[in-house]
């Protein structure tokens, strides 16, 4: 099998290209308090990094790390403990407008048709115009759903209702997507494919010039796809283990996956990804 270099592929700008931090977190820490002890766990520990305006940063680490909690307090969801979360300057206080979180399960509403389930986040934020509800179409198409604008969740594949869930986030035109292991439950061809079409989405839709996205998965082999940068978590409580940019150009195709220079950044993220483990290849599997 021929396995093309990617230096074949057309260089292309990074998906990064600013020096402006946007997103601060702050010497962050997060913990849950039980209500029935009262005994304080914490899940994530000291989190201390920035992000640049434009920048595709995946979150990755094992299962139970503290992924998730830390990006609900990024969408204001849960509180910080210790520390603080910035965005453009600003102390997060609760969910926001410039916001959007995608989850691993796309809890469209089965009464409503694909059209109305992308209108729903312009109602909530009572954004309704013959302006954003032709925005809302054209994201509709743009995740290839043209075709489907009429049809109702029960009709729809995984890797549809995910695309639902995708233009449901982006027709707010966020300045920070916040997605958490979007791809999780999909099947590996459906994934691939999604992987794919994110990226081709994330470019196309209409943003502006800030966009923002924070990505968080436990798989490797997606991070590396998809990031300008890879913020590695330790395990539980989540600690930045590494901070690795993906210097791999742009577009990045699947057959891509298979390269030395991929397969580089792989084995670097699992390196610190599995740091202290007697077998880091076993543990691999273990956190699938
Ligand atoms: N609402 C909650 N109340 C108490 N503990 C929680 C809550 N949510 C998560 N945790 C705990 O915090 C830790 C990190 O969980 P989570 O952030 O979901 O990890 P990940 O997304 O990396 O799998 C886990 O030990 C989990 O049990
Ligand atoms: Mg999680």
């Amino acid at each position: 099998m021929e396995i093309r270099g990617l230096e074949e592929s057309l260089p292309e700008a990074p998906l990064s290209g600013s020096d402006t931090v946007y997103v601060e977190s702050d010497h962050v820490s997060i913990g849950y308090r039980s209500k029935r002890t009262g005994i304080y766990k914490p899940a994530c520990s000291d989190l201390n990094f920035n992000i640049k305006r434009g920048e595709f940063v995946v979150i990755i680490g094992s299962s139970g790390c503290g992924k998730t909690t830390f990006l609900e307090a990024v969408a204001g969801l849960v509180p910080v403990t210790r520390g603080e979360i910035r965005i453009g300057g600003h102390a997060i206080k609760g969910p926001g407008k410039e916001r959007s979180l995608v989850f691993q399960s796309p809890s469209l509403f089965p009464w409503r048709n694909v059209r109305d389930n992308v209108l729903f986040s312009l109602q909530a934020q009572r954004n309704l115009t013959p302006e954003t509800k032709a925005r809302a179409e054209d994201l509709i198409a743009l995740v290839g759903l043209k075709d489907v604008m009429e049809s109702y969740p029960h009709e729809l594949s995984g890797g549809m209702k995910q695309r639902v869930n995708l233009a449901r986030a982006l027709v707010t035109q966020p300045q920070l997507l916040l997605l958490d292991e979007p791809f999780g439950a999909l099947d590996a061809q459906t994934r691939e494919m999604m992987q794919h079409e994110l990226v081709r989405i994330w470019q196309a839709a209409d943003l502006g010039e800030a966009r923002n996205a924070i990505f968080i998965t436990h798989d490797v082999e997606e991070a590396v796809f998809l990031a300008d940068r890879i913020l590695v978590f330790s395990k539980s409580p989540a600690s930045l283990a590494a901070d690795i940019r993906v210097e791999l150009p742009r577009p990045r195709l699947p057959a891509h996956k298979r390269s030395p220079e991929f397969l580089k950044f792989q084995d670097l993220v699992l390196s610190y990804l599995y740091q202290g483990d007697s077998n880091p290849r076993e543990s691999a599997e273990d956190s699938r």
